[in-house]
């Protein structure tokens, strides 16, 4: 198995891979533009504040895994008091998971373990010091797993400050639905 961004062309894979992700998180989201974004651009995609990257999981030339990370962008929103400059450091500094999903045939081995590895690694090489994830409240096995992979979930009223520049950027749950989870990724 190797993980690797996505390439030109894969569009259909991601996506495919992306609603997976989503329904696992009760949603149903249209995923087209995701794919037309891939197709075009393949695995780094201009988002606004910055870039998303898809990371695959490739068995044997097949996609079989996906993380999803984008800069965080509904933070860096309610950071425009800082200024945009502030919100622009936060979005080099911080990325958040947007999407992860293992097809059914490939779970339990690892490859869900292996994408987060590859991709925190790829992300604290181009500058970014924390990820960010939203879990379902009452997903315990993907709370627990998150949990095992040094991420912190923050529980209601729970607050955690980032550092970005000279601001302290405060991290919390937004709602009951979502917990918000954080891990500072290593120097
Ligand atoms: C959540 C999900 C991504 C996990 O994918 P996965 O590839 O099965 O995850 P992993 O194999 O890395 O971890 C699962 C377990 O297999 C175990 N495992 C078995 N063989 C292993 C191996 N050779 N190497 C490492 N871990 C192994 C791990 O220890 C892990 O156990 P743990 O949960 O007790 O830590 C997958 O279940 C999924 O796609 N779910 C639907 C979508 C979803 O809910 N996404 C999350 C919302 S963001």
């Amino acid at each position: 198995m190797r993980v690797r961004l996505a390439r030109q062309g894969e569009g259909k894979d991601v996506a495919r891979l992306a609603e997976m992700a989503l329904q696992g998180r009760g949603q149903g989201d249209d995923t087209g533009d995701l794919a037309e974004a891939i197709d075009a651009a393949g695995g780094k995609v201009k988002v606004p504040f910055g870039h998303a990257y898809a990371f695959v999981a490739d068995e044997d030339g097949a996609v079989c895994g996906l993380l999803y990370t984008t800069p965080p962008v509904r933070l860096a929103e309610d950071c425009e008091e800082f200024g945009a400059a502030c919100q622009q450091r936060l979005a080099e500094r911080v990325a958040e998971i947007e999407l992860l999903a293992v097809e059914e045939e490939h779970r339990g081995r690892g490859m869900a373990k292996h994408l987060l590895d590859v991709g925190e690694i790829s992300l604290r090489q181009r500058g970014c010091g924390a990820l960010l994830v939203q879990v379902l409240a009452d997903d315990e096995p993907v709370k627990a797993w998150y949990k095992r992979q040094g991420y912190r979930l923050l529980g209601p009223g729970e607050v955690v400050a980032l550092r970005v520049g000279g601001e302290l950027i405060p991290i919390a749950s937004t709602g009951t639905t979502y917990l918000t989870g954080v891990k500072h990724l290593a120097g």
